[in-house]
């Protein structure tokens, strides 16, 4: 994996649309699209609900969790919205690690939503393409560079295969980004020579470990917070940023120098991770790029990103500052509706996007800023996506004890 076979990739991909159709690609015999939800919790909820707003023939069939309480909450939300329209009985409910391969054994299902915690969707990815799904991932898809390497594998086999995959970085489905990076891509600003991009923001939800539950069953409840489930925040929220700016680029970064810590949120409930990192990412063309993210209360918020060129800067939002002027003032759509209506139409055109690759790629930018935060050294792209042998899987995938790495030190950290 170079930067020309990304930018080669990204390409291709833009042709997608003017492709062949894949005979075949939509083999079900019938328009309908019967999704199974993997992870069934807020977002793969949002997402399933989504899904059934963002086209017709849509019928959600069947929803597994590690938990049956998930189960049922997602059950009664998806029915207060979409009455009807989630016929899921008892014997398409699955719980448990293994029940993500029950779901996908079902041959009614054929459209996947993977919205479990990111440390699982190499698994979960793999094993819905082997069985032929067309599948909607949430972003990130992985937590380390092996993880990334099996989402490229299996993003590649569903290509041949003729599977759709788009991923939950919605801004590329969203037209006030597409809009920009229009001009942007035509020269509006010139060259870019450098940028910013950031989640800076309060806290989100924390569970407390309950008397009685595994070390296991609180980390995947609680998974936000633990480096092998959520990838650290970098990886879990700033992953929309940085695919925004590598969008921008039409390149990836060569290499990144991050750092970070943990200074407000030290607490045990928040597991191993950080609570802030800045890491400086460097384009092929020499540009450097800031990124910076926080989960802190009470400090100053902004979630952006910010191109700046030769000619002007841009702000990911829609506007373009300098010489042509611009800003966005069309109509939009949700973008988080739009990714599946983008993807619905995609496989009952026969043209499956697959958006796994570049996905992929950013996930491993944001995996980059993390590792050179936690060792404190300086990372290369190409030791990081080729050579680096960093895999945060569990021993065992089992409710009971599951000892976690400790938090991190910049410079005692091992690089692996
Ligand atoms: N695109 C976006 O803007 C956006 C927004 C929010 C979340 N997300 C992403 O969606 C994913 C889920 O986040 P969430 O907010 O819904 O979290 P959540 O905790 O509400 O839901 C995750 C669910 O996965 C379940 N789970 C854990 N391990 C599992 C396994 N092995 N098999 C099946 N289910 C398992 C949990 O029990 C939980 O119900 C994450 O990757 C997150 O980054 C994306």
């Amino acid at each position: 994996m170079n930067r020309r076979d990304f930018v080669k990739t990204t390409a291709a991909m833009s042709l997608a649309a003017a492709m062949p159709r894949i005979p075949g690609a939509y083999a079900q015999g019938s328009d309908a699209i019967r999704v199974g939800v993997i992870g069934s919790g807020g977002r793969g909820t949002g997402a399933a609900i989504d899904c059934l707003n963002s086209a017709p023939g849509v019928e959600v069939l069947a929803l597994c969790d590690l938990f049956q309480d998930r189960i049922d909450a997602s059950l009664k939300k998806i029915g207060e919205a979409h009455p009807g329209k989630a016929s899921v009985t008892p014997d398409r409910m699955f719980t448990g690690f293994d029940g993500y391969q029950k779901l996908l054994a079902l041959p009614e299902v054929n459209y996947v939503i993977l919205a479990s915690p990111p440390g699982f969707r190499p698994i979960h990815l793999k094993a819905a393409v082997e069985a032929g799904k067309n599948i909607f991932m949430e972003k990130p898809v992985a937590v380390d560079p092996v993880g990334i390497r099996s989402v490229l594998a299996s993003s590649s086999l569903a290509q041949q295969k003729g599977l759709a995959v788009v991923a939950g970085t919605q801004r590329r489905h969203q037209a006030r980004y597409l809009e920009l990076m229009k001009r942007v891509h035509a020269g509006a600003i010139g060259e870019l020579v450098g940028g910013q991009c950031y989640w800076n923001m309060g806290e989100l939800w924390v569970k407390k470990r309950e008397a009685g539950m595994s070390e296991m069953e609180w980390q995947c409840r609680n998974w936000l917070y633990f480096t092998w489930l959520s990838g650290d925040h970098i990886v879990e929220q700033h992953v929309h940023n940085i695919d925004v700016i590598n969008w921008a680029f039409g390149a990836l970064p060569v290499k990144a120098m991050g750092m970070g810590g943990r200074q407000a949120r030290t607490a045990p409930e928040y597991g191993n991770i950080f609570d802030h990192f800045a890491v400086e990412f460097e384009y092929p063309n020499g540009a450097r790029v800031l990124s910076m993210c926080r989960q802190t209360q009470g400090a100053a918020e902004r979630i952006e990103e910010r191109l700046v060129g030769t000619q002007g800067s841009a702000l990911g939002f829609g506007e373009i500052r300098g010489p042509v002027s611009w800003k966005f003032e069309g109509a939009e759509t949700n973008p988080y509706v739009q990714e599946h209506t983008d993807l619905i139409a995609s496989i009952r055109a026969g043209r499956p996007l697959n958006e796994g690759q570049r996905v992929a790629e950013s996930t491993l930018c944001a995996i980059m800023g993390r590792m050179s935060a936690y060792t404190g050294r300086a990372l290369s792209w190409d030791w990081v996506a080729n050579s680096s042998a960093l895999d945060l899987s569990p021993r065992e995938y089992k409710l009971g004890p599951n000892p976690v790495d400790p938090v991190a030190v910049p410079g005692f950290t091992q690089l692996i």
